[in-house]
């Protein structure tokens, strides 16, 4: 095992998931650790959905003791966090979070981020970047995008350390000054503020202008009757 940053780090070959790589290590080292992988035979999303994982790209997973009531604002860190990444290598890339916590590079999704909530009350946070290639379509249908279209040609282990560097900077700022800057730079830089949207929920879709985040990261849609904090569920524009 080695350490990158404040974690202990396991580089694999091949796993189904790193999200379940992770909690075998976690149980292991009883520390935050991270578990990456070349490849990923069952790599799963948001929703039930599934993760296409193309070699090349950076599956990373990380697991770490956090409160519940914390959980949405290190979201909203990570999100962040991915984004400073990807702008890093692709400073002219047109780049935008979308809640809860994707990343569109040039109109596509480019990264994703998957929270679990281990048995034992530790957190998984699993993350996919495209890195050297994308899918056509991702499996809820997104345009996607990689690095390496946007022009970066990098290797993911390169992803990883500058990624590593961001997350544990920005969770420093949270520690030390709170939330309130990483809402603000998240706000800055939001997919669909302001706009009428769709939330679409396990079995109920509402619709509301995205008018911002509150003070624990869930989403604030304004609707003709208030303004409602949304925890959990995709986002869709209203296109009509
Ligand atoms: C989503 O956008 O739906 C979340 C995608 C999360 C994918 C990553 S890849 C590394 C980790 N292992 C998994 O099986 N999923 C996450």
């Amino acid at each position: 095992m080695k350490n990158i940053g404040s974690w202990q780090w396991l580089d694999l070959e091949e796993t189904q998931s790193t999200n379940d790589a992770v909690v075998k290590l976690y149980l292991e080292c009883q520390q935050a650790c991270l578990v990456t992988a070349k490849r990923q035979t069952a790599g799963r999303g948001r929703r039930g959905r599934s993760w296409i994982s193309q070699e090349g790209n950076l599956f990373m997973s990380f697991a770490f003791p956090a409160p519940l009531e914390d959980i949405g604002r290190i979201a909203v860190l990570s999100g962040l966090a991915v984004l400073k990444t990807v702008r890093y290598f692709c400073p002219n890339a047109s780049l935008k979070v979308k809640w809860p916590n994707d990343v569109l590079a040039g109109g596509g999704k480019i990264s994703g981020i998957l929270f679990e909530r281990a048995v034992n009350g530790f957190w998984i946070m699993g993350i996919g970047i495209n890195v050297r290639s994308n899918p056509l379509k991702s499996a809820a249908g997104y345009q996607t995008m990689s690095l390496n279209a946007l022009g970066a040609t990098v290797d993911r282990l390169e992803v990883l350390r500058q990624f590593v560097a961001r997350w544990d900077e920005l969770m420093y700022s949270y520690q030390k000054n709170g939330f309130e800057s990483l809402r603000r730079q998240w706000l800055d830089n939001a997919y669909n503020l302001g706009k009428t949207i769709i939330i679409r929920q396990e079995n109920n879709e509402k619709q509301g202008i995205f008018a911002g985040l509150d003070e624990n990261g869930a989403l604030l849609l304004r609707t003709e009757k208030d303004v409602e904090k949304i925890l959990a569920g995709d986002v869709m524009l209203n296109n009509n």
